[in-house]
């Protein structure tokens, strides 16, 4: 990460915004222009937007509730629903004939669907999850393959009123247990199984797995058969998707729900102990999911074809793979595999085939695919392209440019978008028509977003590096910790005594005021664009019976952004065998994405006398830096000599 860090700080390129007047953000002055609205009157700006973007069943009267602070409400007596936003709108505009969802499977099946089908199936699913006894405000997990029933099932609990909760398919029956349980669901969608890889591997069983020894919430399991893997079926308890959808009508009134009524819940790591259930809400939520597809991708629904890359199980799939695109009437694209299945080239080969014109990734997808070769995206035609954009991670300006130059054809304005599942969407980025981009900057917020680079007390730093904050409230803003009020406050607001929003991030601002992000500045680690707490890690390397103690750093990576080492004192005699056991038994606990790169056991952690773990110590040991920090104040000198010394 030094050479990146090093490249970006001398990165001096620019690149003005292509011209494009029918841009719904035409010319960087019409972006300056929309700040200043806000500036003016943020209130008013958000009442005007929230009343021309989204249909409500009852308008609301007050915009902002700022009585509690943080806990800030918005739109808070206005009532809508979000699936009637998603579908009913679009149908009723006479766009019930657009393509609303096109869907590849790995095996190259496709499906279309278009809004008026998408709205009777998610009718009828809705219909199926009353009959199974969910009313609003219960919780249902999601643990899905990226196939279109699984934003069905999103779609069906948001016209009920019931807060989705997905979990990300590949996290492992225990990670799934954990997050069933803190949600107390009552239901979860599942799948037999999707592909991967060339294999279908087995979703329903991990559910079992899962329910088996916990989970007692769970009344029942909706299966939806993909894979055509068996199934054991817990009769009672058990329920075929398609079997329980035919019988039901395919109409489905729409319920009346508060603007705060919960939507999801999302669980993501954070720097202390077990992941944390992040809470979104129905009116803000969806108003920035709409509003930044229109701003950030310069979304044009008649006419594009978007196409997210990321899991729903992410953030990012929530709201830029369904509701972004669909509050906006448009056609989004979901591909159920991998992307280098069955070659380099099937990213490419399905922009081309389904004339994509907006595509969105992360850069280590983009990292794995320069080391492809150019020759794969060279095979297609990638002329219908019209914008990119990265997520998750900083992008080092070699990969942007490439992005640029060779997907792009250096026609496509890159917009590097900078924001957490806590945000809800898109904070920083450009604007691909008005804003000036350079390699490796998110650049600027967008309109009506206060973000600000601040120093330890607070103070806004001009040029330099500093502290992500956000400075006002935004509609689209987690709404808490489910079930951890004191968290929410202490995690996000207590850093700067509640006056902030504090991301967790590092950021530096140049001399144009453009952001470049520097990455989490606590524990917890980004892996290929993905989240994970080093605490988790640790939890889950102590869980098992060979392991005394365990510290989990991250170590930059050329291809992953960041590499997991953990540092690992053992009971037992070591041995390449356990270390080995160790990586599976951290996958089963976890999920394969969590299985530490290097594993180093050691005869003890090196300390301070207060006993703290020195984990910017082992960083630098990790990274193989030479070791310059004064290690006088370690409880035992020798132990670093140790690590130093013995390669494990
Ligand atoms: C990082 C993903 C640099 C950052 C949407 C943030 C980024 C964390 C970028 C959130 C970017 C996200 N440039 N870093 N464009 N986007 N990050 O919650 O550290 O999975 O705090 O949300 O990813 O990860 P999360």
């Amino acid at each position: 990460m030094d050479e990146t860090i090093t490249s970006v700080l001398d990165e001096q390129r620019k690149f003005e915004p292509p011209h494009d007047a029918g841009a719904n953000i035409p010319s960087f002055a019409a972006y300056r222009q929309w700040c200043r609205r806000f500036a003016e009157d943020a209130d008013g700006t958000w009442r005007e937007l929230a009343r021309e973007h989204l249909q409500w069943q009852k308008p609301f009267t007050r915009v902002l509730n700022r009585e509690h602070p943080p806990f800030f409400t918005w739109f808070e007596d206005g009532c809508l629903n979000v699936s009637e936003n998603c579908l009913d709108r679009h149908v009723a505009d006479g766009n019930g004939e657009r393509t609303a969802i096109i869907w590849e499977g790995e095996p190259g099946d496709v499906r279309r669907i278009s809004y008026r089908e998408l709205l009777s199936e998610v009718c009828r699913a809705a219909n199926a999850l009353r009959q199974l006894g969910i009313e609003a405000g219960d919780r249902v997990v999601i643990y899905m393959p990226m196939i279109p029933e699984a934003a069905v099932a999103m779609l069906a609990c948001t016209r009920i009123g019931a807060v989705h909760s997905v979990v990300f398919g590949a996290f492992s029956a225990q990670a799934l247990r954990d997050r069933i349980e803190d949600a107390e669901a009552k239901l979860v969608i599942t799948a037999d199984g999707g592909w991967r890889r060339g294999a279908v591997h087995a979703l329903k069983a991990r559910v079992d797995q899962a329910l088996y020894e916990g989970g007692r919430s769970v009344r029942h399991v909706l299966v939806v058969r993909r894979g055509g893997n068996e199934i054991d079926w817990q009769q009672g308890r058990d329920i075929d998707w398609q079997q329980a959808l035919q019988v039901e009508p395919d109409a489905c009134t729409p319920a009346m729900l508060g603007a705060e009524h919960p939507l999801f819940i999302l669980y993501t790591s954070g720097s202390t102990g077990k992941p944390k259930g992040i809470l979104h809400t129905t009116g803000g939520y969806l108003l920035w999911a709409r509003l930044t597809m229109l701003w950030t991708f310069d979304f044009r629904p008649q006419q594009d074809v978007f196409w997210c890359t990321a899991d729903i199980g992410w953030i990012t799939g929530h709201t830029y793979s369904v509701y972004g695109p669909l509050a906006c009437g448009g056609t989004t694209l979901m591909y159920e595999g991998v992307p280098t299945y069955p070659d380099a080239g099937r990213l490419w080969r399905i922009c081309q085939d389904h004339r994509v014109s907006i595509f969105y990734t992360a850069p280590t997808a983009i990292r794995a695919l320069i080391k492809a070769g150019d020759e794969w995206p060279r095979r297609y035609d990638l002329s219908s392209l019209r914008v990119l954009g990265t997520v998750g991670e900083p992008i080092n300006p070699e990969a942007w440019m490439w992005y640029y130059t060779v997907i792009g054809r250096r026609r496509c304005p890159i917009v590097d978008t900078w924001w957490q599942t806590e945000t809800g969407g898109h904070m920083i980025a450009p604007m691909p028509f008005a804003t000036p981009t350079k390699p490796g900057s998110a650049t600027l917020p967008l309109p009506g977003i206060d973000a600000d680079v601040v120093d330890g007390n607070g103070l806004s730093i001009r040029e330099g590096g500093g502290l992500l904050v956000i400075r006002q409230p935004w509609p689209s803003m987690l709404r808490g910790i489910w079930g951890d009020e004191q968290r929410y406050v202490d995690t996000y607001w207590r850093k700067f005594d509640g006056r902030y929003y504090f991301a967790g991030d590092g950021a530096r601002r140049d001399e144009d005021g453009y952001c470049w992000i520097m990455g989490r500045v606590d524990d917890v680690l980004n892996v290929s664009g993905h989240r994970l707490g080093t605490m988790e890690i640790e939890s889950a390397l102590v869980s098992h019976a060979a392991v005394a103690e365990a510290a989990v750093v991250g170590r930059p990576d050329d291809l992953k952004g960041e590499a997991i080492c953990a540092f690992v004192v053992l009971k037992a005699e070591a041995s390449e065998a356990l270390k080995q056991q160790l990586r599976e038994h951290v996958a089963g606990e976890i999920g394969a994405i969590a299985k530490p790169d290097d594993i180093r056991f050691a005869e003890a952690l090196p300390k301070t006398r207060s006993g703290k773990i020195m984990r910017r110590l082992l960083r630098d040991i990790a990274a193989g830096k030479r070791i310059a920090q004064d290690i006088s104040t370690l409880e035992d000198s020798a132990v670093v000599s140790s690590l130093l010394s013995g390669e494990h």
